[in-house]
């Protein structure tokens, strides 16, 4: 086994070639319950370069048998970890609940996600289709075949623990590609425990192999060293570029998914109750630690008043609390860097002159003094080109501006650096419609709010958020493999493209 309990603290390891090895440096970090920080939730190993190389070369010698081994015999062992994952799911929720402070039902939903895109890459396993096409000359046979890349590192962050490595990890190994998984530095024992998950479902060894510890170690060093073909990477913009740039001088193929500043728009003929729900849901859902978690809400003058009187009730009733109580609404942050950095972006409000209508400062008193508890905030009066409607917070802000017009709405809207989610509340057809085509995001939801994407659909932004490729879905199977065109010529002779047909 693995990682050992000892009590309740882990102690997690390393996993390369198919064993459970400390970090060469024999140094380990801690990570703590964001809910109570003196509950150590595990320890786990503070690897470095030289970890990174032996899993390189884990990772390349198990490649060259797992590419052969077929698709649908690829994807039995996919299909085998969601069904793990399925009867471990409360054991993975509480778990994930306890190092990352995501609430209960959440928790539970991200495991669900890791399960529903299980079973999807299993069936992807006998899809995988490509083409075939004529061509252009008799007796000649043209295809396309999808060919794996080669060796993966797999960057992760921690606000989705157990779904954002499934959405990576298996569309990559369905396509017969082998992996270095680099989870965040704050869920080491979230991902233990789906990387034993992964052992037991059959994937043999070192087609999946995990190294903890930080992006400036471990993440530099898979995105710096040769032997590494591709590295996909969740995470903040500006980490995802510099990833990019050394990926582009060490020639590894790359993709990004990186901040966003997504938007609601209600307009004056929105169902406001249902907007409302979507507001509290988008805004303060996983504690506004999401990608997709809307953080400007564009309201049409017409209903502002109504409505934020209606949000400011319903936000001063969410009740903070530790993340495993079922009772709690809205748990901690992560850790007491992004405490730090909510904290520091309610500074730039006031300095801004916004008017903050509810909450604004960390959460004291009633069990909450051990924890990263931040008061979930309501920024009225924000101009669209202030920091704070500017700059990705990640914390449980959101900023409400005012508009006169669909047209000013989505102009707004589309005034962003970053361009992944995105929402519209309109009983106007037309609207909707217009919304559709003309916002700049790669996700777009009518009369729905702006967090809930589905594993069966591209998942990605434009802009500043990523860079042209989409995970999740059939989308995912275009950034892990690559297109072979094969043509066979039967003819037995000589034929020559765009000369002998003319
Ligand atoms: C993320 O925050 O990076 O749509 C992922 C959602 C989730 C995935 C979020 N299904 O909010």
């Amino acid at each position: 086994m693995t990682s050992q309990q000892s009590g309740q603290t882990r102690t997690c390891l390393n996993y390369i070639n198919g064993n459970w090895v400390p970090a060469q440096s024999r140094e380990a970090f801690e990570s703590r319950n964001p809910s109570d920080w003196q509950e150590l939730v595990a320890t786990a190993p503070q690897s470095d370069e030289t970890d990174v190389k032996t899993a390189i070369a884990a990772a390349r010698s198990a490649y060259d048998s797992w590419r052969l081994v077929t698709a649908p015999a690829r994807a039995d062992i996919v299909h085998r970890i969601g069904e793990l994952l399925l009867a471990r799911k409360e054991e993975l929720a509480q778990l994930m609940s306890r190092e990352m402070g995501k609430v209960l039902i959440e928790a539970r939903g991200d495991v669900q996600e890791g399960i529903d895109c299980a079973f999807y890459y299993a069936g992807e396993g006998r899809r995988m289709f490509g083409h075939t096409t004529p061509s252009e000359l008799k007796n000649k046979f043209a295809m396309t075949l999808r060919v794996p890349i080669g060796v993966c590192a797999l960057i992760t962050p921690w606000n989705f623990p157990v779904a954002i490595p499934c959405w990576k990890a298996l569309p990559a190994m369905v396509c017969g590609n082998t992996i270095i998984f680099k989870p965040a530095k704050d869920v080491p024992a979230c991902a233990t425990l789906l990387t034993e998950i992964f052992a037991e479902a059959g994937v043999p060894k070192g087609v999946f192999n995990l190294v903890h510890g930080t992006g400036k170690s471990v993440g530099r060093a898979l995105t710096e060293l040769p032997g590494i073909d591709l590295v996909s990477f969740t995470g903040s913009s500006q980490t995802g570029s510099e990833v990019a740039a050394i990926c582009g001088r060490t020639y590894k193929r790359v993709s990004l998914e990186m901040g966003g500043k997504n938007a609601q728009i209600v307009m004056a003929d929105a169902d406001l109750d249902l907007a409302l729900d979507g507001a509290l849901w988008g805004a303060f859902g996983t504690t506004g630690q999401r990608c997709t978690a809307t953080s400007r809400l564009i309201l049409h003058r017409d209903i502002k008043e109504t409505f934020t009187a209606k949000l400011l009730a319903q936000t001063q009733r969410l009740r903070l609390g530790a993340a495993i109580d079922p009772q709690t609404d809205v748990g901690p942050l992560v850790n007491a860097d992004q405490l730090e950095r909510v904290t520091y972006y309610l500074e730039v409000a006031h300095q801004e002159g916004v008017k903050i209508l509810t909450g604004g400062k960390p959460a004291k008193g009633d069990g909450l003094d051990h924890g990263y508890f931040f008061e979930p905030t309501i920024l009225d009066g924000v101009d669209p080109d202030m920091r704070v409607a500017q700059e990705e917070i990640f914390g449980p802000v959101v900023a409400l501006i005012e508009v006169d017009s669909f047209e000013a709405a989505i102009a707004i809207l589309n005034n962003s650096h970053y361009g992944l989610s995105s929402a519209i509340y309109t009983q106007n057809v037309n609207h909707a419609f217009q919304a559709m085509r003309d916002i700049e995001a790669g996700i777009t939801y009518i009369n729905g709010p702006t967090i809930g994407a589905e594993v069966h659909l591209p998942f990605g932004g434009v802009k500043a958020t990523g860079n042209g490729h989409r995970e999740a879905g059939a989308a995912a199977l275009d950034i892990f493999s690559e297109w072979k065109t094969v043509y066979v010529d039967f003819s037995g002779q000589l034929q020559r493209a765009q000369i002998d047909n003319r």
